[in-house]
């Protein structure tokens, strides 16, 4: 830790001699929720510490969807912001773009090549060249239970399919929502990867979803995934359609319904309601996907700036965000893992400590796997025509066969 601290007061000593000569930096992110905001609020507050000012660039809707459009057409206007939250593959298309900074020279300094898992620093790379800086790693594949729910009927937190399935019948026959769902397409393709990943395992899922094997996404075991699905469907309540995330982890933390499939982010909604896990509520890996980890990683990505004191600024707002400080507040706030590796866990949760486990188990044994839904896994363009045909297949009653046709087929959109 003393070393810890010792980098820590070095970081701080440069960036502020780089504040000294700095302009605002503004930000794009989807951070709305309140506990999103409270993270949110956490980097602002840093930076405002160092004499940075922040202007927000906030637009609402989980997923990014919303986020993406408007910074398209700010980009298109010649008027990119400091950083924007672009993840996974996507920071590849703004890199070839050619709109991206080199964050290389603040990368050396602030060591991150050591820090950062190579999972993780591989993504914020663009051609070798750092481009993006890490805030959290979230995991998707969790299921997010009512403890006091489930005692209720006499239910325990299940962990396998025929587990959960016993578990939802006893909940809609005592008249509560068994499965709380936000019926957004985004929402559809997080239930639909833990589904895929707790029928066919990691190896499936990537043959599937990463590499889009037609011959994988065309099968038997895909069938077996729709047909769960429509299993699913059955516990749903009629007012899922459209709902926002945290509206649906609201319905557990109220008590409202039994079980949510959401990224970890939800536990950010659990803590600032002062739910405890174990207690409360429980988190635990969606119902046969417990070996393996599906990875959301959070990360500002750096737009070329012209002026020096703007430079500056954004080189503080990247070296901030790998601050031990801000890495650990962040997801303390945010359900979610550092990015950094080197973070003492005496200040996180049972959920977080496992996830953080279950992390470095999945980098050992192949089952460290880049979430769909959350942009990670393939190319946004492909991403969306398969999360709109799931969203079709969530409110029509579409069979399996089609719905298999009709995955192959969105699969092939670029
Ligand atoms: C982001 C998370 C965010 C969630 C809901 C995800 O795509 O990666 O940071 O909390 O959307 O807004």
């Amino acid at each position: 830790m003393k070393s810890l601290s010792r980098k820590c007061l070095l970081l701080a000593t440069l960036s502020l001699s780089i504040a000294a000569q700095a302009a605002d930096v503004e930000v794009l992110h989807w951070w709305t929720s309140g506990s999103e905001a409270h993270a949110a609020a956490r980097l602002k507050q840093m930076m405002a510490d160092q004499g940075i000012g922040w202007k927000d660039f906030a637009v609402a809707g989980g997923g990014g969807d919303n986020a993406m459009t408007a910074l398209k057409t700010r980009v298109l206007g010649g008027n990119a912001p400091t950083a924007a939250q672009i993840k996974g593959p996507s920071i590849q298309a703004w890199g070839q773009e050619n709109m991206l900074a080199n964050l290389d020279a603040v990368a050396a300094t602030g060591k991150w090549d050591s820090l950062l898992p190579a999972t993780v620093s591989n993504v914020m790379k663009y051609k070798g060249h750092y481009v993006a800086v890490p805030t959290n790693v979230h995991r998707v594949n969790w299921l997010w239970v009512n403890n006091h729910v489930l005692k209720k009927v006499g239910a325990k937190t299940p962990t396998t399919w025929p587990e959960f399935f016993q578990v939802a019948e006893k909940l809609k026959k005592a008249g509560i929502i068994a499965i709380a769902h936000g019926g957004q397409p985004w929402q559809d393709a997080t239930l639909f990867e833990s589904v895929v990943l707790g029928i066919g395992g990691s190896d499936f899922y990537q043959q599937a979803l990463v590499k889009l094997n037609p011959a994988v996404l065309n099968s038997p075991t895909m069938i077996e995934v729709f047909n769960t699905l429509i299993r699913i469907k059955t516990y749903l309540d009629k007012g899922s359609s459209g709902r926002d995330w945290n509206l649906t982890t609201a319905m557990i933390i109220n008590g409202k319904a039994g079980m949510q499939f959401m990224g970890d982010w939800a536990k950010g909604e659990f803590s600032a309601a002062g739910k405890k896990p174990g207690q409360d509520y429980d988190c635990v890996p969606a119902p046969g996907t417990e070996n393996a980890f599906v990875y959301n990683i959070d990360s500002l990505t750096m737009f070329k700036q012209k002026s020096a004191q703007a430079q500056a600024a954004q080189s503080a707002l990247a070296l901030t965000v790998m601050s031990p400080l801000l890495q650990e507040a962040f997801s303390l706030n945010k359900g979610s893992i550092p990015a950094r590796q080197d973070i003492a866990r005496d200040k996180f949760d049972a959920c977080a400590v496992r996830s953080m486990n279950d992390m470095q188990a999945a980098e050992k044994n192949r089952s460290l796997i880049p979430s769909l839904s959350q942009g990670m896994a393939i190319a946004p363009a492909t991403q969306g025509a398969i999360a709109d045909m799931l969203a079709q297949f969530m409110n029509t009653n579409m069979t399996a066969k089609i719905a298999v046709e009709k995955l192959t087929k969105a699969a092939r959109v670029k």
